[in-house]
């Protein structure tokens, strides 16, 4: 759990904006996603030139198939094309790739994409980027509980956070979500408990180095106080004598 005058060490992102951008620019959606891919290229070097450790993105939630079967499919496309493209870059970049969501639902191909990229970048150490794919906040608490049931052991706040470090490595610091709206949309219910929030009004294509230095900026002025007072928390930053 960082102080915020050690800046973030985990960012988490609800990239949110790419049909709008498209819609902006009389494009179709699909386009603004693809712009988003790029985007996502651009922040993830971003985070790594800023020693980020983990970049924690929501890319397609359980509830994105709700969507016209064009874009779904759409999406899908654009998962499966980015997995067989971008990454052979990734992997010498030093970044490490893990997905968090219901594979169950993605089709067999796809799944092995998934797994293929997790393999080839499992030895990275530079920045964790974990993308949640056809991912639920509320999907990942009752898959834990559930794996603790099957196991006989007792659900308890600790041994659930125990099963869900083993998606997710640490709780976001920061969390930043993009396009302009204020809610979480079911993305890391659990892990946010403690996060610091930040809109972004800006498309996510859009979103650049620029917008997410204001974020850190942003970070670095807030007080995280973890249910303690202002005093208590001075207190602590005091270093022993
Ligand atoms: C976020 O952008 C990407 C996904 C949900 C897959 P949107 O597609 O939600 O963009 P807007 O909110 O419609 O502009
Ligand atoms: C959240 O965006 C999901 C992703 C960014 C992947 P949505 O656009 O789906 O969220 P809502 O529907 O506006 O809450
Ligand atoms: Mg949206």
């Amino acid at each position: 759990m960082a102080h915020p005058d050690a800046g973030p060490q985990h960012i988490a992102i609800v990239m949110d904006g790419n049909g709008r951008w498209a819609t902006k620019r009389f494009l179709p959606r699909i386009a603004g996603h693809k712009q988003g891919v790029d985007n996502l290229k651009r922040i993830v070097r971003a985070c790594a030139q800023r020693q980020i450790a983990v970049l924690t993105v929501f890319a397609f939630s359980s509830e994105n198939w709700s969507r016209p079967q064009e874009e779904v499919t759409g999406l899908m496309d654009l998962l499966a094309g980015a997995l067989s493209r971008e990454v052979s870059q990734l992997k010498q970049d030093g970044v490490r790739l893990r997905f968090v969501g219901d594979r169950s639902g993605l089709s067999d191909r796809v799944q092995a994409g998934l797994t293929r990229a997790e393999l080839d970048t499992m030895d990275n150490r530079l920045l964790t980027l974990n993308v949640c794919f056809n991912y639920g906040g509320r999907w990942e608490i009752a898959q834990a509980a559930a794996d603790l049931a099957a196991r006989g052991e007792a659900i308890t706040e600790s041994s659930l956070s125990q099963v869900l470090l083993r998606n997710i490595e640490s709780d976001p610091d920061l969390l930043i979500r993009t396009g302009g709206e204020f809610r979480l949309s079911n993305f890391l219910l659990w892990q946010a408990a403690y996060t610091e929030l930040h809109f972004s009004p800006a498309f996510w294509p859009d979103f650049d180095e620029h917008a997410l230095d204001l974020a850190i900026t942003e970070y670095h002025a807030r007080e995280r106080r973890f249910g303690k007072t202002s005093a208590q928390v001075a207190q602590a930053s005091v270093p022993p004598l």
